[in-house]
């Protein structure tokens, strides 16, 4: 396979041009599982790039710390850096097993310096604050990130779960490339305020999870087969009503919600392609602004996630898989922990900040 296959494609108004996929990386260093073997995932990076599919995503959450690791090893010394758009991300950590933003203009800064030790890297081309710190005015966050542009750390800006308040102030300190949130079939929270906010900033949009953490790939069978330590399957106690909860309570709904992948499948054989691959054309077919980012592990995997490039759907098409996976068919959030995504990203002001 040439790297001609794969069309690329501008993100953002700024100048950044990527692959029209992406690859997550997260996978590859634990979170759906046990971290994967580190040279059978370097082949993956190295066919992937070979495939033209070059917009890395990683974070410095992931592993932690061991999946930026894992990108530089597998560029390194084989002429591929420039090949490649790097993304990563700050201001996740988890703390006691749970997340936790942070956006203090220090902690960006070491955050930035040890990505760009970590990746083996000069500068980073998509930097994404990667939870937004709701204790912090954005303006403050950005203030940091605006210098490590500034610095030549940085070269392209990027928020993840922000909400549509958050990134139109975020733009404001420093122009914004792209917004990654969750974006499926049956994640689609995010268009009613957020896509049409970044369309009008003209900022990219990138979708993460687009194959519903893999849900619309498997169905039920992939939520019977998870094994221990699988985030999808990890419980957490919630706190206050001290319910036992899946991280992510959709996965503990499969009587119910199979019923979304079993219409996604019947369509996709309909259609000649595998339910994967129908589900990431959905995310495709959103705009020529919108590069998904699936996660994966395995090149076979990754191999149909190319293919799903070539699955063409008709409004009528689109219309028919979005009826089977409506708000009210689905049941259960997405994350066990809403209130650290988008729904709840709005910072202080500044001048309650700055009087305080
Ligand atoms: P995330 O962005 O969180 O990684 P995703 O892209 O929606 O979520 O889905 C990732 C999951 O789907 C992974 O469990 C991945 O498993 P592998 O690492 O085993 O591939 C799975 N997945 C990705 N592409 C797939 C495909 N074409 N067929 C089956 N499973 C797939």
């Amino acid at each position: 396979m040439t790297s001609t296959v794969m069309p690329k494609v501008k993100l953002g108004s700024q100048g950044l041009m990527v692959s029209a996929l992406g690859l997550g990386c997260a996978g590859m260093s634990g979170f759906y599982g046990p971290p994967k073997p580190e040279p059978e995932m370097i082949k993956l990076i190295h066919h992937a790039i070979d495939s033209g599919v070059t917009f890395l995503d990683t974070s410095d959450a992931y592993g932690p710390h061991t999946n930026e690791i894992l990108i530089a090893k597998a560029l390194k010394g084989k002429g591929l850096r420039e090949k490649v758009q790097i993304a990563t991300k700050f201001g996740l950590r988890w703390i006691d097993g749970k997340p936790e933003a942070c956006g203090d203009p220090a902690y960006v800064r070491s955050c930035c310096e040890a990505s760009l030790k970590r990746l083996d890297i000069d500068c980073i081309d998509l930097y994404y604050a990667h939870r937004i710190d709701i204790r912090v005015p954005i303006e403050i966050t950005m203030g940091e990130v605006k210098k490590l542009v500034d610095e030549g750390k940085v070269k392209y800006v990027g928020l993840s779960e922000a909400s549509a308040s958050t990134i139109r102030r975020a733009h404001a300190v420093h122009p914004i490339t792209a917004v990654q949130n969750e974006w499926s079939l049956w994640s689609r929270d995010l268009e009613d305020e957020i896509v049409p906010t970044c369309r009008e900033l003209g900022i990219g949009i990138v979708p993460y999870s687009p194959i519903g953490r893999g849900f619309l790939a498997g169905g039920p069978s992939l939520v019977d087969n998870l094994i221990e330590g699988d985030f999808r399957k990890v419980c957490i106690i919630l706190n206050i009503s001290k319910k036992i909860l899946f991280s992510m309570p959709r996965f503990q709904n499969m009587d119910h919600n199979k019923i979304v992948f079993e219409r996604v499948n019947e369509m996709a054989t309909r259609k000649g392609c595998t339910a994967a691959q129908l589900a990431l054309a959905w995310v495709h077919h959103q705009g020529t602004d919108v590069v998904p980012i699936p996660g994966t592990t395995k090149v076979q995997n990754f191999n149909q996630n190319i293919g799903a490039l070539s699955v063409k759907l008709t409004p009528e098409e689109m219309k028919e898989l979005e009826s089977f996976a409506s708000s009210d068919v689905v049941k259960g959030e997405r994350h066990a922990y809403m209130q650290y995504t988008w729904i709840n990203s709005d910072t202080p002001s500044l001048s309650s900040w700055k009087s305080s």
